[in-house]
C-alpha cells in the first residue's frame, strides 16, 4: 500500500518525505485555502514547489464544475509537471472529463466518492485514483472501511485497474484498516501516520534496553 499526505502544508509534506516511507501527495482547495495559497499563480507555484519535495503523484484538484472548465484547468496542471494527477469531482461532467483526460493520458484521481456505485463510474472512465472519504462516512454513521472493502473486492472480480486511495483518513487506525481491507494507498494527515509509531512497550523495551547496557558499561 502506498503512503500519501493529505495537506497542502510544506513543512509537514518535508517530515513526511524525510521518514522514507512517502509515496505522494494529495491535496484539495480546502487544504490549500488553510495553508493561505490563494491566486491563480500562487496555487500553481505551490503545486510546483510539492512536486520539488516529493518524488511521486501530486494531487491537484480542479475548482471548474463544467466539462470544459475541467478540462482547460486540468490540463494546464497537468502540464506543470510529469508527477501531477488531475484531481476530479464525482459528478456527471467530472466522469466526462476523466473520461477525457484517459483518452490523452492525462492520470486523474476521482474525489468525493461515497458509494460503490461511484467507484464504478469512475473505473469505467478510466480513473487512476479512487478516493472514498472513509473519515466522512464514518462522522455520519457509515462505514467508510466497509465501502473500501466492497469496492475492492467489486474491482477484483471486474479486472478494473483504478486505484483505491482511501482518503478523509482520521487516524492510525483507518490506515491499518484500509490495509487490511485491500485500499492500494492511503492519503492521510502527518499526525495519522505518526501514530502508528506509537506502542508503549516500545518506548518501555528501549528504556530497558539502555538502562541495561549503561549498567553493564558504566
Ligand atoms: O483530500 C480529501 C480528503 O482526504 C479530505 O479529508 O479530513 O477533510 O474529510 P477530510
Amino acid at each position: 500500500m502506498k503512503f500519501f499526505i493529505d495537506t497542502a502544508n510544506l513543512d509537514q509534506i518535508r517530515e513526511a518525505n524525510e521518514l522514507g516511507i512517502l509515496d505522494g501527495v494529495t491535496t484539495n482547495p480546502s487544504l490549500m485555502a488553510k495553508e493561505g495559497i490563494t491566486g491563480h499563480d500562487n496555487v500553481l507555484n505551490h503545486y510546483k514547489a510539492i512536486c520539488n519535495i516529493v518524488n511521486g503523484d501530486v494531487s491537484a484538484e480542479v475548482i471548474s464544475t463544467d466539462f470544459k472548465g475541467m478540462v482547460e484547468e486540468g490540463e494546464r496542471l497537468a502540464g506543470l509537471h510529469p508527477n501531477i494527477v488531475v484531481k476530479v469531482p464525482m459528478i456527471v461532467d467530472g466522469v466526462k472529463a476523466i473520461s477525457h483526460f484517459t483518452q490523452k493520458g492525462i492520470r486523474t484521481n476521482c474525489t468525493l466518492v461515497f458509494s460503490s456505485g461511484q467507484a464504478i463510474l469512475a473505473a469505467k472512465a478510466g480513473a487512476t485514483y479512487l478516493s472514498p472519504f472513509i473519515g466522512r462516512l464514518d462522522d455520519s454513521s457509515w462505514d467508510g472501511i466497509e465501502l473500501i472493502q466492497q469496492i475492492a473486492e467489486i474491482y477484483s472480480i471486474q479486472g478494473y485497474e483504478t486505484q483505491i486511495l482511501a482518503a478523509s483518513v482520521r487516524n492510525a487506525l483507518h490506515i491499518v484498516k484500509s490495509a487490511q481491507a485491500g485500499a492500494d494507498v492511503v492519503t492521510c494527515p502527518l499526525s495519522a501516520i505518526m501514530g502508528l509509531f506509537k506502542h508503549p512497550l516500545t518506548d518501555i523495551g528501549l528504556a530497558q534496553f539502555l538502562a541495561d547496557h549503561k549498567k553493564a558499561n558504566g
